[in-house]
């Protein structure tokens, strides 16, 4: 960061500097009184962390201290606003120097106009910090999250996050709202296609590669930006799938289940969080002091800001948590939220809450440090401006070629009876039929950007054709994807009867899914499963490709199809990928990266859940499970077929038996198993290591991913693989809500093999 007392660069280098002072002693001339005021939150209660404890760099936080004690209360609050950036009071707030972020624009000019009027007409010069939800590409068009976890492959998360950043960053971006790394076991809840599915340690292991995707190492450079874990916490446990709403949750598994991805992003370096819209028993997650400070600030000793989501603070009213907007604003900063998103509480009324006593300078302060903090690292004091001549337009070649290949490894190939698939680029007629065969923007998902305006995707029809230049190819759309028409229906099946194979694209259209995309009902929508039942009527050899985004209960497809491949929401190259899945180009290497159900009224149902005292028995009508359905999902998590067949063997856990103060003290014990490509092409296998604790002070789940490792094998071709046990892999967390790993003696069973239903198990003893 520029020296902020150097005057040629900025407004702000005209600080006075006050030797020695550090941010915890920054005193507002205008605040002065309020300074000494203990946060109402912490008077009186149990020790808690310190929120002004020194940062990994106090030298940055030294200089930003000098302009944080030349700003009004006004300006203080100014900084802890993110507006819209299209709105027409922007510039005037950015003027005034009340104004911290904006979100909303994406395009260079754009974003230096404004910045522009925040540098050079506002008193200090403070420049703004421009977000956006740059979430599965910018320009390019990534597949969406969900699918690039059923990869199994974070490097396909890093990617995305990579070139992503480059785009946006070449438009004036900073920041972005990502990753979004809520946990869920709720595929009724539209927004786990945003997320990585139903598993704690898949999450985390994606939180961390698009953290650092996005970020690289330093995140000031032009190519990169701030992330932004989202959304703290517990979001995914949202009561009946339907978003925003209710989540009441044990400590344990809030420590278990949804923290770690969030823990594990802090540790990768993200710059900031966003808060959750929900409340986690009782108390908003925007105004949850145990979330946002005691385990954030305190456990974690993150030193970036928490930003609200979208009117969240001011939704601290509707919840019935604050009494009026004051009140929403000293609960949402008192609790830790640094930065609010559209709704304007905080500035409205933080000059009277310091007055009153209800808000301290202390916290006002540190929630600008944290902002100014995250500016400085973003290297917008040095380089406020963009180069317009630089921004890229177009998505390059190479990245489109990364979408179409990472687009492919996301695709989880469900069944595939006789061996039909892969089919012969030199088949003489296809039929594609289904409302998703010959559509763009839904291929695109849930967040796609500015890319998915410009350049649409690929469709399967386009990228069949493609691909087998020499078959007559057909096309019917059948049906809608929502509706009741059933008129085209016909259309679609004398199709078929005239084609030696269809191929029916059928599933979700991306508004169906995301924010505010819950459903009660998770089959294919529409008369879409009318459509799949009469082209399987015909008798003819068909595929279902899915385009979707979430898991669907597809228990009627299972039983019509020879063949279902799930290529999710694949972005802009999709219906290339599609073509290349479904002709073998590519053998399909993806597992499931949550249980899809045979019926909406199992949910939630995870295969990471609890044993019970009475597990499921089918003869037994007394135990856990539904007397009208099978147990268990219709496809299980990690499950996921390929062209050719693998065979795991040869488990060895070293040593067998180990100390848990050895654990505890840094040792590891390695798992090692041999795989194995049994089948006639090259092809991937998901190698996934599961744990169960026989028996723990906190009942576990009957099994828990702690490894998984994607490989790719010619036929016959033999490796071996070792995986590594540590403390934190054995340990889990209980409901004391301190954050203590407890690692206990007993014995754990390792299985490994390719699903989570895999049977191949030797113990390990730790004593
Ligand atoms: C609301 C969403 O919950 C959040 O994920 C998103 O980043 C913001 N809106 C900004 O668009």
């Amino acid at each position: 960061m520029a020296d902020l007392t150097r005057r040629s660069v900025l407004k702000t280098l005209g600080a006075t500097v006050v030797a020695g002072a550090t941010a915890g002693a920054v005193v507002d001339p205008a605040g002065a009184a309020a300074g000494a005021v203990a946060d109402p939150a912490v008077a009186g209660a149990a020790p808690r962390p310190d929120l002004t404890r020194p940062t990994s760099d106090p030298a940055l936080d030294a200089r930003l201290a000098r302009l944080l004690r030349r700003m009004t209360v006004d300006e203080k609050l100014g900084q802890l606003q993110q507006s819209l950036g299209n709105s027409a009071d922007a510039a005037a707030a950015a003027r005034a120097g009340l104004l911290g972020g904006v979100l909303g624009l994406d395009a260079a000019a754009a974003i230096n106009a404004l910045q522009r009027v925040a540098v050079e007409e506002s008193r200090l010069g403070i420049p703004l910090l421009f977000g956006f939800d740059v979430i599965h590409g910018f320009l390019t068009t990534f597949p969406i999250p969900l699918a690039q976890a059923a990869s199994f492959d974070p490097e396909v998360a890093a990617t995305d996050a990579a070139v992503a950043a480059r785009e946006a960053g070449s438009a004036g971006l900073r920041w972005t709202f990502a990753p979004m790394i809520d946990v869920s076991h709720e595929p009724r809840w539209g927004r786990v296609a945003e997320g990585y599915g139903e598993d704690p340690y898949l999450a985390s292991a994606f939180a961390v590669a698009k953290t650092r995707g996005y970020q690289g190492g330093d995140y000031s450079a032009p190519d990169r930006l701030a992330a932004c874990a989202k959304h703290y916490v517990a979001y995914g446990g949202v009561e009946g799938g339907r978003d925003y709403n209710t989540v009441d949750v044990s400590e344990q598994r809030l420590r278990n289940l949804y923290l770690p991805p969030f823990r594990a992003a802090v540790r990768a370096g993200a710059a900031t969080l966003m808060a959750a819209f929900n409340t986690i028993n009782g108390v908003p997650a925007h105004g949850n002091r145990h979330t946002l400070t005691d385990v954030l600030r305190g456990e974690w000793g993150f030193d970036g800001f928490v930003v609200s989501d979208y009117t969240g603070v001011a939704e601290l009213i509707t919840h019935g948590a604050a009494a009026d907007g004051a009140d929403a604003a000293r609960l949402a900063l008192t609790a830790g939220v640094d930065m609010e998103m559209v709704s304007t509480e905080f500035v409205t009324h933080g000059k009277r809450l310091l007055a009153e006593g209800r808000l301290s300078m202390r916290r006002l302060d540190d929630a600008v440090l944290r902002i100014l903090r995250v500016k400085a690292r973003a290297g917008l004091f040095d380089r406020p401006y963009v180069d317009e001549s630089r921004e890229i337009t177009a998505p390059a070649p190479a990245d489109r070629a990364a979408a179409r290949r990472i687009a492919a490894r996301c695709m989880v190939l469900l069944k595939n009876t006789g061996a039909l698939l892969p089919l012969s680029t030199g088949v003489g007629s296809i039929a594609v039929v289904g409302p998703l065969g010959d559509n763009a923007p839904d291929l695109a998902g849930t967040w796609a950007a500015k890319g998915a305006r410009l350049f649409p995707p690929v469709t399967i029809l386009e990228g069949i054709r493609a691909t087998a230049p020499a078959a007559r190819v057909t096309y019917a759309a059948g049906c809608a994807v929502t509706g009741t028409d059933e008129s085209g229906i016909p259309a679609a099946v004398a199709a078929a009867r005239a084609a030696d194979v269809t191929v029916v694209a059928v599933g979700e259209s991306a508004d169906l899914t995301g924010e505010g995309g819950s459903r009660s009902d998770i089959g294919l929508p529409g008369v879409q499963a009318t459509l799949v039942s009469a082209i399987a009527a015909t008798g003819r050899p068909f595929v279902v490709v899915l385009v979707n985004g979430r898991p669907l209960t597809l228990a009627g497809v299972d039983a019509a199809a020879p063949a279902i491949l799930e290529a999710w929401h694949p972005g802009v190259e999709g219906g290339n990928a599609v073509a290349d899945v479904l002709f073998g180009a590519v053998n399909p290497g993806g597992r499931l990266p949550a249980s899809f159900p045979r019926d909406v009224g199992q949910v939630p149902i995870y295969y990471n859940h609890e044993n019970t005292g009475r597990p499921a028995d089918p003869n037994n009508r007394d135990t856990s499970k539904y007397l009208d359905l099978p147990d268990g999902p219709l496809y299980p998590f990690g499950y996921g077929l390929s062209y050719t067949t693998f065979a795991i063997s040869d488990l060895a856990v070293r040593p067998a038996r180990i100390a848990v103060a050895r654990l505890r003290a840094g040792a590891q014990v390695e798992v090692g198993v041999r795989v194995r490509n049994t089948g006639p092409r090259a092809g991937d296998e998901v190698v996934q290591l599961y744990l169960r604790h026989r028996a723990a002070s906190v009942v576990q789940p009957v099994r828990r991913l702690r490894g998984f490792r994607r490989v790719t094998l010619d036929p016959g071709q033999q490796i071996a693989i070792t995986f590594r046990l540590a403390a934190d892999d054995v340990g889990f967390y209980g409901n004391s809500g301190t954050g203590e790993l407890l690692v206990e003696p007993g014995v754990i069973d390792i299985f490994v093999g390719g699903s989570s239903t895999a049977d191949l198990t030797q113990s390990l003893v730790l004593t």
